[in-house]
């Protein structure tokens, strides 16, 4: 039988319950408690494979090593020179990521001192395989995190963060953050059974529609952090082929900006089901078709609109929802424009979620068109 491991999913706050709901569609386990900025549960090494592979709203995953009190130098060091790192260090100087709330250890750098001392000295009694040097392996992350005097030591299985796919390389000047997208698209689709058109009709580099095409393909572009540790060697990455997709069955995105669109489609794979164009989308209606509209418009910081910025987002929305009436609307927008948007007429209010992204307190709201004008 595999090892069971203690397992710490990183979500953006605000996320946690569609990271959930993630993990229970795509690699559902026994038993997961959800906390803030998180998902904690017991997992095997095939798992931790799989979850590399295929979800796309954690930012990280940690295995948890250790936890024990501590109140002193003297212990934290002996605590840690005691510690079985063979199965765990591919890497002689490791990094270390330091946080302490209410305890008697409180100084960030005096503690990473000790820990590289200690750990320096644990080497010598557990040398280290020489991999690290020949295959030119990357420094690990260890996550030391003391709280109450509790520290909780545990080991960054990722690497680059998830969100770092490794595949959509050319970049708006105010892109969405990958699993925030992915987040988004999820939400918007879940118990959705009939296949949709999706657009986004000011889609900067793509993201909503790269997330949306890719959510159940495997993420193989890149490498992971563990795929260097021990407990990992000897093992390979199967990619596991998946046929599973949203139900989507066109992906329009449109925007103003004419040659972003261009490096953006040069850079799409030929055979990208993603069509891309130019235009200004507060002009005309975007279809004739039904959609479901998702959309992150401009805030006027990163990306300059014309006239006042709530001016501009009513108008905006007002566009969308009175022309476009799509069946369902998903709106990412700064909080304190919150007001702005009252019930549509014709549509019911499905969710309203906020949470921060990239310090700003964001909100995405999803409108559904009533049944009654759908018909
Ligand atoms: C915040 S960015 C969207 C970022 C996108 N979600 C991404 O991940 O790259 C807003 C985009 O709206 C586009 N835009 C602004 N006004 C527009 C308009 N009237 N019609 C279409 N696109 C517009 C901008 O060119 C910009 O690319």
């Amino acid at each position: 039988m595999n090892v069971s491991y203690d397992l710490f999913l990183i979500i953006p706050p605000g996320l946690e319950d569609l990271a959930k709901k993630e993990v229970e569609l795509k690699c559902p386990v026994s038993e997961m408690t959800s906390i803030k900025g998180g998902l904690s549960l017991k997992a095997d090494i095939e798992w931790i494979i799989q979850a590399h592979a295929l979800l796309k709203i954690p930012t990280r995953i940690l295995m948890r090593m250790a936890e024990f009190k501590v109140r002193d130098f003297p212990k934290l060091y002996q605590k840690m020179l005691n510690f079985k790192w063979t199965p765990y260090l591919s890497h002689p100087q490791p990094e270390w990521e330091i946080t302490c709330t209410r305890s008697r250890l409180m100084h960030t750098g005096r503690i990473e001192e000790t820990l590289n001392k200690s750990i320096q000295e644990a080497l010598k009694r557990q040398p280290l395989n020489q991999d690290w040097e020949k295959k030119k392996y990357s420094p690990q992350c260890f996550y030391v995190r003391i709280c109450d005097d509790i520290l909780t030591l545990s080991l960054d299985l990722t690497g680059d963060p998830l969100y770092k796919r490794g595949y959509q390389v050319i970049k708006g000047e105010a892109p969405l953050r990958e699993n925030f997208a992915a987040a988004f698209v999820f939400e918007m689709m879940l118990n959705e059974s009939q296949e949709i058109t999706l657009v986004d009709p000011m889609c900067g580099s793509g993201t909503f529609l790269t997330e949306a095409l890719t959510f159940f393909m495997p993420l193989h572009l890149r490498k992971f952090s563990f795929e260097e540790a021990p407990f990992f060697k000897g093992r390979t990455f199967k990619i596991i082929p998946n046929d599973e997709k949203l139900p989507i069955k066109r992906l329009l995105g449109f925007d103003i900006n004419d040659e972003l669109i261009d490096r953006v489609k040069k850079a799409l794979v030929p055979s990208s089901p993603i069509e891309l164009n130019c235009r200004d989308s507060l002009k005309d209606k975007l279809t004739e078709e039904e959609v479901f509209i998702i959309c992150n418009p401009p805030y006027g910081e990163r990306i300059k609109i014309l006239g006042k910025r709530g001016h501009y987002l009513s108008e905006a929305w007002k566009k969308f929802i009175e022309i476009d009436r799509p069946l369902k609307f998903g709106w990412l927008l700064p909080s304190d424009m919150d007001d702005l948007f009252h019930h549509p007429k014709g549509y019911e209010l499905l969710s309203k979620r906020q949470l921060r992204n990239g310090g700003m307190a964001v909100t995405f709201w999803i409108w559904k068109r009533s049944h009654l004008e759908t018909i």
